[in-house]
């Protein structure tokens, strides 16, 4: 008789843990509810995984004109200006991350952790500057020559 009642309790314990998904891996606890993949590479227009070919020289040199005039105020490839330098950014951030923090500065400074970092220590907003999905595609070929052959000056 004690058995089945211990059974039994052991039984509506596990089915009262598996309801409240105790049996799933425990997500980090998270205030802005982001998925992982948002955490891993930001909020905005890229949802998923890119699948990014060898660098496109012609689309880098199209991104390094862009770059001198939507974002040279505010950045430099090897000095932190007004936002940080950009030549490593591809060594700390995905591809995805890059785009979505072109595309989305807004949402991302108000809802990205890693986001929130950096306004911390920089103490300024980045603002969409009026780039399309392409254009940003274009300055992230440039970052990526950038980070394999750096521009000494930039
Ligand atoms: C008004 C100044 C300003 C302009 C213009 C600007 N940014 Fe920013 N950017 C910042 C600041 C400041 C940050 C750090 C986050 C914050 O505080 O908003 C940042 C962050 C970033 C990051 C994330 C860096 C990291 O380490 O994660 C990327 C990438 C970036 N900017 C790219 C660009 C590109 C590309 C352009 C041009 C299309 C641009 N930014 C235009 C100020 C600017």
């Amino acid at each position: 008789m004690k058995m089945t009642l211990r059974l039994l309790f052991a039984g509506i314990l596990s089915a009262f843990l598996i309801g409240c998904g105790g049996g799933e891996k425990k997500a980090p606890v998270d205030p802005n509810k982001l998925t992982e993949f948002q955490l891993a590479n930001g909020i905005g227009p890229v949802m998923k995984p890119l699948e990014l070919g060898p660098i496109d020289k012609a689309k880098a040199e199209a991104g390094a004109k862009i770059f001198e005039q939507k974002c040279f105020s505010c950045h430099r490839m090897d000095q932190k200006l007004v936002g940080p330098p950009l030549h490593e950014v591809l060594s700390r951030r995905s591809p995805e991350f890059v785009v979505n923090m072109i595309m989305n500065p807004e949402i991302m400074i108000e809802k990205h952790p890693e986001v929130q970092k950096m306004l911390a220590q920089y103490m300024q907003k980045m603002t969409y500057q009026d780039v399309k999905l392409e254009e940003a595609f274009q300055i992230l070929e440039y970052l990526r020559l950038e980070k394999e052959t750096p521009t000494p000056t930039k």
